[in-house]
């Protein structure tokens, strides 16, 4: 087992998802992989906003750095003479990229951190010095973050034996993180970065197939065997004795241990529970919503056309009568008692997991 400094000196993440060019944000178009690998640069607050929106870039730590980032932008964007001036166009920066999405909380949490900052400056600095405080909070959000998932991946390698099979969902990789390496996927990385051989499960994902455009192609980018299966196969995989344990991201986790990921976790660690089979949420701590309550958070609820179309390489296919009616969530949550553990860069925590997560953060 290697060392986190260890690791941090000698992991080289294979894909570089978000980069930072000092006036503008470079981000490997998600909707367009597994076929096309195209980057497209960001320039302007409303391109990133769009970018979150139609999810160019997705999953939870990835859209809170490029909201992060998105705040840096507006002031590139916008020349501004007075501080005044500055924060208001941080302030509207804000509101634009805290309605993309409205499920995963690293959007907001980013969001905020970057504001604390832009007004802790303001009172002391130039306009030149906001500038560069709004984008070292952003490079930092990005830095803790690959720190964070090095950390995580190291404790739930604990939990893994060689030739181990983990199912996982959606994809909480590093497409999903922005960093290259991920969350859920971290540990499995990490393993094969060890030399330990493990395989992967991958749920397609629908209606987005994340699971079957992402993470299987971050899985063969990595060199690590998987195995695609349908979402409706997720059960019988399970009975059928092929999964060790399930691994998972999350959206958000409440300080309860209720879990919001992507549609189709509930169910994945209900069935893992009736089998005895251990559910794994992984995630940093900034993903740790510790203000609301269940009923509070809203379930991102996305366009008919997604369940409707199936998308390949060829374009999109319709794929049942065009106007049927479509109910479209694509997160749930998952009640803490199917939980085995929280998996975070703190470390682990078990059940009970109303006590066990604030105690990681200190509460
Ligand atoms: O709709 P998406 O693709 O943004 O949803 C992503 C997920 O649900 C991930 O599992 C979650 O964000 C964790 S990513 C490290």
């Amino acid at each position: 087992m290697k060392t986190l400094e260890e690791v941090k000196n000698a992991y080289r993440p294979s894909i570089r998802p978000i980069e930072w060019l000092g006036d503008r944000l470079r981000i490997l178009d998600q909707s367009r992989l597994p076929f096309e690998t195209t980057f497209i640069d960001l320039r302007t607050v409303d391109e990133v906003a769009e970018a979150i929106r139609s999810m160019k870039v997705r999953g939870a730590p990835a859209i809170g750095i490029t909201a992060a980032y998105g705040m840096a932008i507006a002031l590139v964007e916008h020349e501004t003479t007075s501080m005044e001036e500055a924060l208001r166009v941080l302030k509207d920066a804000y509101r634009k990229l805290a309605a993309t999405r409205p499920t995963a909380v690293n959007l907001f949490w980013a969001l905020d951190r970057v504001m604390d900052v832009a007004r802790s400056v303001s009172g002391s600095g130039e306009v030149g010095s906001l500038r560069g405080a709004v984008e070292a909070e952003a490079r930092k959000i990005f830095e803790e973050e690959l720190e964070a998932e090095i950390s995580m991946g190291l404790h739930g390698i604990s939990l893994i034996q060689r030739g181990d099979s983990i199912m996982t969902q959606c994809n909480a990789g590093g497409l999903a993180t922005g960093t290259g390496l991920g969350t859920a996927l971290a540990p499995i990385k990490l393993a094969k970065f060890m030399g330990m051989d493990v395989q992967v499960i991958i749920p397609e994902t629908r209606p987005w197939l994340q699971g079957a455009r992402l993470t299987a192609y971050e899985m063969a980018v990595e060199g690590i065997r998987s195995v695609l299966i349908t979402d409706t196969a997720v059960g019988l995989v399970m009975y059928e004795g092929m999964v060790d344990m399930v691994m998972v991201g999350a959206d958000r986790i409440l300080l309860d241990g209720h879990v919001f990921n992507k549609i189709g976790t509930y169910k994945q660690a209900v069935i893992a529970r009736e089998l005895g089979i251990p559910f794994y949420v992984l995630a940093p701590t900034s993903t740790i919503d510790v203000k609301s309550a269940v009923q509070d958070v809203r379930i991102e609820e996305r366009d008919p056309d997604e369940v409707r179309y199936v998308k390949g390489s060829g374009g999109r296919t319709l794929i049942t009568l065009p106007d049927v009616a479509v109910y479209n969530p694509v997160f749930d949550v998952t009640p803490p008692k199917y939980v085995t553990a929280v998996i975070t860069e703190r470390g682990i925590a078990y059940q009970p997991l109303d006590r066990n997560i604030p105690r990681l953060l200190g509460r």
